[in-house]
């Protein structure tokens, strides 16, 4: 079983507003004709998606449903689904191990990890393979952070860094 992390953070390593606003990813200017940044390629590679409650409710405030693949979003609360979701969205809650060892034993083999809090979890639990870092060239000065800066040094393996003509500038790298 294994798990990836595939997020655009701003270059000072946020990956929203403190309001969890992400408008600013949604600049016109950082649009490339014809240039997923390895979305696709990504989501082809994974075979279920785990998201944290808060990218979940973010998700659905933009209206429509855009993954080809099973959602289950992490919460403690009940989980209000529109009935079209109903066959694509299901809740779990527990451990990152628990989840990983439940999404396994369901024939799940590889799983997209999305969320802040979400991410740190399953971080500190040691179960991310791959990170799939976008860097995007703002500053927000604050905000949610991909990591939580009071952890310790944690070192990685930059597999391959790509630089697109926007400015972004995409990491892939594997906890050592
Ligand atoms: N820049 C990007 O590419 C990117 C990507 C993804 C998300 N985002 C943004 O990031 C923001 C959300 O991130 P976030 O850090 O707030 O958190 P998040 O990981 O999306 O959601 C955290 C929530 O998930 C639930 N949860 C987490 N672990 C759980 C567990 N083990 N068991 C049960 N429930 C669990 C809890 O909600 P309950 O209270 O329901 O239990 C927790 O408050 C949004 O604004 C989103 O738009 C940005």
């Amino acid at each position: 079983m294994k798990a990836s992390v595939y997020i655009a953070t701003s270059l000072d390593g946020y990956i929203a507003r403190r309001n969890g606003d992400i408008d600013w990813l949604h600049n016109p200017e950082y649009t490339l004709e014809g240039e997923d940044f390895g979305y696709s390629a990504f989501m082809d590679s994974v075979d279920v998606i785990v998201m944290g409650r808060n990218t979940f409710d973010k998700v659905l405030s933009f209206g429509g449903w855009h993954y080809s693949k099973p959602v289950y979003v992490l919460t403690s609360r009940e989980l209000d689904l529109p009935d079209s979701l109903k066959s694509k969205v299901f809740r779990i809650s527990g451990s990152p191990l628990k989840v990983m060892d439940e999404l396994n034993s369901m024939g799940f083999s590889h799983i997209y990890v999305d969320g802040g809090i979400t991410i740190q979890a399953f971080k500190k639990a040691r179960l991310i393979d791959r990170f799939i870092i976008t860097r995007i060239p703002k500053m927000l000065y604050e905000g949610i952070p991909l990591f939580d800066p009071s952890k310790p040094d944690w070192d990685l393996n930059i597999h391959s860094v790509k630089e697109f003509d926007n400015g972004f500038v995409q990491l892939t790298c594997h906890p050592i």
